[in-house]
């Protein structure tokens, strides 16, 4: 195949006569593994200069998005823009074949007319540029255009490249598509996990030309080094064959015209690059070495490499192995800029450094994408479905990762063992048409299908054993033939709904266990359409938040009138009636219906307890928390929405719906609400030792330090407490707004978490959108999370990882008071745990109040919290775990010493145990994390 493999599935039909087209014009094998897309070219053609065959992009897009083309300049050169005129999609993929394990470069030019800005074009685009679903980088609109490249190991036996835009009001555009497969070259060898985003290639030496394909195999372009850099240019005598001095093997193909010119400098060679991003990330930089000067022998051109001031390398030389190539490369973590100098040795060199080459790689985290089993069978139920539904709009939107970031119109997913599975399809009421998918009983992890009201027709299939449904509705549609037996006798199966098939056989299967089954197989009753109308609103909210809904309904129905007391388990197969709305409970979630007891105060009872609102005692998100006295007695804290509060209702529905439903020693119980007069209050027990942000640093701090034991159990109360938020009803909670003031201490000192008004359900089925909204609090917010917008439970790891921070050094997580390098508690800990000064950042309050190896498991852990990549974090149960050891061994110290003091010895002290920091557990032991490069130099080759 012309494309080495690469080709485009939908583009098949078409492939053969391209094909034959370019092999008349040039010979195949030049460009294997090569495909190079010119956007909204009219046709195919070869650039003369470079002999690249440039293919139109339209056939290898899926679907056919409508998109508009722009002139971008006089050459001919356009860009495919797609605005905002679809049906609110926001992501557009060229899906391209791969082979498996192979690596490839991907290289996305985006071209602008700044005369088409001023007409209105790309007016407001800000969209990510994805490979796969790990994104590559961001593209803003009204800056110059861009070219972004990266490098991936294929893990699959395809790529989607996609650009997803902010808004829908966005346009995205792009201009060349090119993918080259990187041959014998391998980048990625030992990150197989892991994107390059390029930074820089550059080809030192040479300042006019940039050199790519013919004379780069895989077509990477080695840009000609800007002529303002330092040092003087060094041209190898083009007489002199060097390509027999080089070991070849070792290169990494580096074409022979970028190793022939050099820079060079009688003293030093500084590269500044400072225009990177600003938050930490992980590069790789190669060099490229190559001794130009013919006479020069070994021990004669020494060099230091320094990269960011730490020094790489020492008295390098190129020739000391007896080649005169070299290449090299470094990992480093940084932010904002990098310096790369090199540094002529102090001592026995004569010649200053020279460099040929350099190249610069951000390295990203692979984001794993859904099951591969459930991709593969839903790419081919979608194809089914094309057949007879090209126009559909629910199909135009079906590109890229079924399930990530958010899933396909109408499909649901959940996550299984870390990997996205698709659990769920609705294509109710979306004009289908044409056959059932034949493909479709093979969804391994499908539990809810729901084809209804649609013009299906022809039989249904039959399905295998292992399948999991649980609900199936084929209603009002035009089946034919018989129900299959393997599909009513499916063992999770509870509702099974196919009435109103008009041609449709209403014989069950004998074994047919009517007990065990809903069903509807009647005709095309009133009622049946009542349902239909009804059940739409309610189907298209995730079967949680079904239930959610339906216990905040049935609290509304009772509110502010009467004690609501509720317990125990709906009858998941009775139909819930209520007023003139018929609501079929779906599936068997029932873990999430547990006892609820929420009482209802009226607007005068909470008056009376609070005295008019007297003592004010918090200020939040949500509104104002004031402290009063129930009429029983009882302590408590009155949370009253604002009247500025725009988040409030949506904040109070959360907080609602989850507090009535989720209950733990160490998270902060609702007692009650009221909703009166438009009122949203929320009643809580007071906590009477308040926050532990007050009691590390707060007005309290001052009167009573806290010990490092009750630190340390503080914390690990609030770890259990987040730890079964995270895993609440096998479903994860995320709290989103963890800090050291939403940990409130009870009498005992116990911790308990407050505030889940940030709260939200980890992103699932039906969950569009929301998770594009950051939020949390500045000084705890994950910077993972800040930047890529996908949110996770590891994202508030990052958050509690800030407040143990807050606990070990006694300081508040931002403070522009201190000085520059003291601002963020992340950096300026991170900075002396490196150092293993630990006595530095300890709160002074504590000092030689603690078990140094205590302490030291919690500096652990905190350090791996707080680790960039979310991969690399821990989960709360580990955690959970080594907060339990920490405490055990602080107690059994604290017992020891006191055994110790009743013997009249001294007062307690720390024991110093010599540590250094040790790497945190990562979860892909085969991979250092970016910490390590920083603390162990690389390992000489
Ligand atoms: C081909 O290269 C020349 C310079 O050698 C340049 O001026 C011209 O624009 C290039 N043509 C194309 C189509 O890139
Ligand atoms: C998509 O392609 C079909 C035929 O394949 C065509 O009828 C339809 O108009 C196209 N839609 C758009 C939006 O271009
Ligand atoms: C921008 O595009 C217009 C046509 O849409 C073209 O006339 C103009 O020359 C282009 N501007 C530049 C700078 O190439
Ligand atoms: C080449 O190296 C020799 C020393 O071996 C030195 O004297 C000479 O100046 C060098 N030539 C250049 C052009 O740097
Ligand atoms: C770059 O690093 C070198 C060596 O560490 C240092 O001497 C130099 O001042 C640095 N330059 C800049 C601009 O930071």
């Amino acid at each position: 195949m012309m494309m080495g493999g690469l080709f485009y599935n939908w583009g098949l039909a078409i492939a053969p006569q391209l094909l034959i087209l370019i092999i008349l014009i040039h010979p195949i094998t030049a460009q294997e593994g090569f495909v190079s897309l010119a956007c909204c070219a009219d046709t195919n053609f070869i650039d003369q200069n470079t002999s690249i065959e440039w293919t139109q992009d339209s056939q290898w897009l899926f679907p056919n998005y409508s998109s508009t083309c722009a002139n971008i300049n006089n050459n001919n050169e356009k860009s495919r823009i797609f605005g905002s005129n679809v049906l609110g999609w926001k992501r557009y993929c060229y899906h391209f074949n791969t082979i498996k394990g192979e690596e490839y470069l991907i290289r996305g030019t985006f071209l602008v007319n700044e005369s088409s800005n001023s007409n209105g074009h790309y007016s407001s685009s800000l969209f990510g540029v994805y490979i796969g679903n790990t994104l590559l980088s961001r593209v803003k609109a009204f800056r110059d255009s861009v070219v972004i490249e990266g490098s991936f190991k294929a893990k699959r036996k395809y790529i989607d490249f996609c650009l997803e835009k902010d808004d829908e009001g966005d346009e995205a555009y792009i201009s060349y598509l090119e993918i080259r497969q990187l041959q014998n070259f391998s980048y990625l060898s030992k990150f197989p996990s892991r994107i390059f985003k390029l930074i820089a290639r550059l080809n030192m030496g040479e300042s006019t030309l940039d050199i790519r394909y013919p004379n780069d195999p895989i077509d990477r372009i080695w840009k000609a080094s800007p002529s303002f850099l330092n040092g003087s240019r060094f041209l190898l005598d083009p007489n002199i064959n060097i390509s027999s001095k080089f070991n070849s093997n070792a290169s990494l193909g580096v074409p022979l015209e970028v190793l022939r010119t050099a820079v060079t400098h009688p003293d030093q060679l500084v590269f500044l690059h400072d225009d990177l991003d600003t938050a930490t990330n992980e590069y790789r930089i190669f060099f490229h070495f190559v001794e130009l000067n013919q006479t020069v022998e070994p021990g004669q051109r020494l060099f230091d490499i320094y990269i960011n001031n730490d020094k790489k390398a020492t008295n390098f030389d190129i020739l000391a192995h007896g080649s005169n190539y070299k290449w090299e490369f470094y990992d480093v973590l940084a932010n904002g800029s990098l310096n790369l100098t090199l540094v002529k040795a102090s001592v026995g060199s004569e010649l200053g450094p020279i460099c040929s080459a350099y190249e610069v790689m951000q390295v990203r985290p692979w984001i794993q994408e859904s099951d591969e089993n459930d991709v593969d069978v839903f790419l081919k139920v979608r194809d089914e479905l094309l057949v007879a539904n090209q126009q559909n709009e629910v199909l135009g939107s079906w590109s890229g990762d079924p399930c990530l970031p958010i899933p396909w119109g109408g499909l649901g997913c959940d996550s299984i063992n870390g990997s996205s599975v698709i659990t769920k399809l609705d294509l109710s009421e979306h004009n289908f048409k044409g056959l059932f998918p034949v493909s479709l009983p093979k969804l391994a992890h499908l539990q809810t299908l729901d084809l209804s009201n649609n013009d299906f027709t022809g039989n249904i299939p039959s399905f295998p054993t292992s399948s999991v449904l649980i609900s199936v509705d084929l209603r009002h549609n035009d089946f034919r033939g018989e129900l299959p037996e393997s599909l009513a006798l499916l063992p999770h199966l509870i509702t099974l709904n196919f009435g109103c098939n008009p041609y449709f056989g209403k014989e069950l299967p004998p074994d047919f266990n009517m007990s065990r089954l809903t069903t509807d197989y009647g005709t095309c009753d009133h009622l049946d359409s009542t349902f239909r109308k009804k059940g739409i609103v309610i189907g298209t909210v995730a079967s949680g938040a079904v239930l959610f809904t339906i216990i905040f309904g049935v609290i509304y129905v009772y509110c502010c009138r009467q004690k609501f007391v509720f317990r125990g388990r709906y009858d998941l197969k009775r139909d819930l009636v209520m007023k003139d709305i018929i609501i079929s409970l779906p599936s068997t979630d029932d873990a999430f219906i547990k006892s609820i007891c929420i009482q209802s105060f009226s607007l005068k009872s909470i008056e009376a307890a609070t005295q008019q609102y007297k003592t004010l005692i918090g200020e939040g998100g949500f509104g104002s928390v004031y402290r009063g006295t129930l009429s029983d007695g009882e302590e408590v804290a009155v949370k009253v929405r604002s009247a500025t509060s725009t988040q409030g209702t949506r904040e109070f529905e959360n907080e609602l719906n989850l507090l009535s439903t989720i209950r733990h020693e160490n998270l902060v119980p609702l007692l009650g609400y009221c909703c009166e007069s438009d009122q949203q209050i929320l009643v809580y027990p007071f906590m009477s030792n308040g926050s532990l942000q007050d009691r590390l640093y707060g007005e309290l701090a001052k009167r009573k330090t806290l010990d490092w034991a009750t630190r340390v159990s503080i914390a690990l109360g609030a770890a259990r407490g987040l730890t079964y938020l995270h895993t609440f009803a096998g479903r994860s909670v995320i709290h989103r707004d963890v800090k050291s003031s939403n940990i409130l201490l009870d009498h005992s000192m116990s911790a308990k978490v407050a505030d889940f008004g940030f709260s939200k359900y980890a992103p699932q089925e039906g969950d569009s959108g929301a998770s594009l909204e950051v939020r949390g609090t500045a000084g705890y917010l994950d910077p993972e999370y800040y930047t890529t917008h996908h949110l996770s439970a590891k994202s508030d790891v990052f958050s509690f990882g800030v407040v143990l921070l807050e606990i070990i050094c006694g300081r508040e997580p931002l403070n522009i008071h201190k000085p520059r390098n003291e601002w963020s508690l992340v950096e300026w800990a991170k900075t002396n745990i490196r150092e293993s000064k630990i006595e530095e950042i300890v709160d002074p309050s504590i000092k030689g109040g603690y078990h140094a190896e205590a302490m030291w498991r919690v500096v652990e852990v905190a350090l791996a919290c707080i680790e960039p990549y979310s991969a690399y974090r821990p989960c709360m149960a580990d955690i959970v775990r080594e907060l339990e050891d920490s405490l055990i061994i602080e107690n059994n110290a604290s017992e020891y010493m006191r055994s110790i003091d009743s013997f009249g010895g001294s007062n307690r002290f720390s024991m110093v145990v010599d540590r250094k920091v040790v790497q945190p557990p990562t979860p892909t032991p085969t991979e250092p994390s970016p910490i390590s490069h920083e603390l162990t130099p690389p390992e000489p080759r």
